[in-house]
C-alpha cells in the first residue's frame, strides 16, 4: 500500500542521519569515519569520545529502527511489509543518502526495529550482547553472536516475525565481514572507553 511505501522510504531517510558524525561534530570530537575503526557507530564513539557521547549515539541510533517499527507496528502493517520497513531503516543507517552512502554496521538500529516486537525479546538480546561484551570484550563479537541468536529467541517468542528478524540479522552478520577477518586474525580492537588525559 502506499502507506507501506511511503514508511519505507522515510525510514531509509531517517536511518541515513548518521548520529555518530553529528554527535562528534556538536560535542567538537574528532570524525568517526576518520578515527578508531573508522566506523559511524557507538562503540567507535566511545572509543573516541567516551561513554556520554557513545550513550547520545545509541540512543539516537536505536530510535532510529525503533520508531519507524513501532509505528508500522501500530498501523497493523503485516510482518514481512514490517522487516521491509526495518530493512529501510537499517539500509539508511548503512548507506545514508546524506553522507555518500558511507555508513554504519547498523546493529543499533536493526536491535531498535526488534524491540518492539516485545519487551522479552528485547531483554533478551540486549542481555546476550552485555553478557558477551563483559566476558569477550569484543563490541563487534557480541554483535554478531546476538544477530545469530535473535532469529532464536524470536521463534520462541513470538514466530510471527522470525523471517523478518532472520532478514536483519543476515544483513548485521554480512556488514560484519571486515570485523570477522580482523576476530579470525586476532586484530579486532576491544571496547575500551577513552582514556583520560590529565591536564
Ligand atoms: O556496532 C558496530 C560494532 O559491532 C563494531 O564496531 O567500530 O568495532 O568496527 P567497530
Amino acid at each position: 500500500t502506499v502507506v507501506t511505501i511511503v514508511m519505507i522510504l522515510s525510514a531509509y531517510l531517517a536511518g541515513s542521519i548518521s548520529s555518530a558524525v553529528l554527535v562528534c561534530k556538536l560535542r567538537g570530537l574528532p570524525d568517526p569515519r576518520t578515527q578508531g575503526s573508522g566506523n559511524p557507530g557507538a562503540t567507535n564513539v566511545l572509543r573516541i569520545g567516551g561513554a556520554s557521547s557513545a550513550a547520545l549515539v545509541l540512543f539516537f541510533d536505536m530510535l532510529k529502527g525503533a520508531a519507524p517499527a513501532y509505528l508500522a507496528f501500530r498501523l497493523g502493517v503485516d510482518p514481512i511489509a514490517l522487516g521491509v520497513i526495518a530493512i529501510a531503516a537499517c539500509l539508511g543507517h548503512i548507506f545514508p543518502i546524506f553522507f555518500n552512502f558511507k555508513g554504519g554496521k547498523g546493529v543499533a538500529t536493526a536491535f531498535g526495529a526488534m524491540a518492539p516486537i516485545g519487551h522479552d525479546l528485547a531483554l533478551c538480546l540486549m542481555g546476550s550482547w552485555v553478557l558477551l561484551v563483559l566476558i569477550t570484550r569484543y563490541s563487534s563479537f557480541a554483535a554478531i553472536c546476538t544477530a545469530l541468536l535473535a532469529p532464536v529467541y524470536t521463534w520462541w517468542l513470538d514466530d510471527r516475525f522470525t523471517i523478518p528478524v532472520a532478514m536483519l540479522s543476515t544483513l548485521i552478520v554480512i556488514r560484519h565481514k571486515d570485523n570477522i577477518q580482523r576476530l579470525l586474525k586476532g586484530e579486532e580492537s576491544k571496547v575500551s572507553r577513552k582514556k583520560r588525559t590529565k591536564a
